[in-house]
């Protein structure tokens, strides 16, 4: 069967949920664990925002007259956020999911993008594989924790919203931790009131998107990473990224009846340097 990509158009959203919601369950039935999404429309309303987007890249493969699966490609900052592929489950294993990479990584390429991330179910080896095929290294892993929010406010941490007025001091901390900003994302996280900050003496010490799969954190050090989980009123499901490499912080979650959801590997092609703090990514990167 010929396979041919193109990019996301508005009406593709909910034929491209289904796929995402039944290629993700199906896999994720196979290795008895939880589907990442629970229902059809847990898969295509993010898919239907990830089209809508305008900073965001998508694409679609097409063969024998119908949509065999999409990719994304968040390009909110200077790092390349990739994902969610899927690929309807009756076409997997015949290079579709390579043809969707390529046309993402042809897409960065154009755009001369610094680097291009990804987070990777690390159950599924098949995307392991894939992905290492086409040039990305695996850089650390991560579990997903979820539970009931902590409900803890730790003294001299004091948490509070994000204004647009912090986005200079969290743009800078996160280019002392991680050698770039992030400065797309927050600015949305910001406007939907979802972005809070922590400070220790009047300084913002730390900021988050929100404490969930789809956000991320940068701190100073742990304690603040703590302080912002600890202020959060709702993880959801998988939950919040834990880098494995900070035992502090897995240790402290795993004492506070949070529960490991699976584990996810980051994965990156281009510009790349160890975290110089403390941090936690979203599922892009
Ligand atoms: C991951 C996914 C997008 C891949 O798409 P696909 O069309 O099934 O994959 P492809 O056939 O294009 O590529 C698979 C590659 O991995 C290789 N591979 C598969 N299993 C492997 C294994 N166990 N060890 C080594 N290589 C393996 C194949 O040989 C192939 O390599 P090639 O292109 O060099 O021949 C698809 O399986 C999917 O939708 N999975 C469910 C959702 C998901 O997991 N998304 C990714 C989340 S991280």
């Amino acid at each position: 069967m010929e396979v041919t990509v193109r990019e996301a158009e508005p009406d593709d959203w909910q034929e491209c949920g289904r796929i995402c919601y039944e290629a993700f369950g199906t896999l994720a039935a196979r290795h008895g664990f939880p589907p990442d999404f629970p229902t059809v429309a847990a898969a295509a309303e993010p898919i239907r925002y990830l089209i809508n987007h305008p900073h965001v890249y998508g694409v679609v493969a097409e063969g024998g007259g119908r949509i065999l699966g999409s990719n994304f490609l968040d390009e909110r900052s200077t790092i390349s956020g990739l994902g969610p592929i899927s690929v309807d489950p009756t076409a997997q294993d015949h290079k579709v999911g390579r043809a969707l990479m390529t046309a993402v990584l042809d897409r960065a390429v154009e755009r001369r993008a610094p680097g291009v991330r990804l987070l990777q179910i690390a159950y599924h080896n098949r995307s392991l594989s894939l992905y290492a095929k086409l040039g990305f290294d695996v850089r650390g892993s991560f579990a997903a924790m979820y539970g009931e929010p902590l409900g803890i406010s730790m003294p001299g941490y004091a948490v509070r919203a994000a204004t647009s007025a912090d986005e200079a001091a969290c743009n800078a901390l996160c280019v002392r931790v991680h050698g770039h900003d992030r400065a797309g994302e927050l600015r949305e996280a910001i406007a939907d009131g979802n972005a809070k900050v922590v400070e220790r003496l009047g300084r913002i010490t730390g900021y988050t998107t929100g404490i969930t799969y789809f956000s991320h954190s940068v701190a100073e050090t742990t304690d603040d990473l703590q302080a912002l989980i600890g202020a959060a009123a709702d993880f959801g499901r998988p939950g919040f990224l834990v880098p494995l490499a900070n035992t502090q912080l897995f240790r402290w979650s795993l004492a506070h009846d949070l529960r490991v959801f699976f584990v996810v590997n980051m994965m990156t092609i281009g510009i790349y340097q160890e975290p110089a703090g403390a941090y936690m990514p979203s599922v892009g990167y």
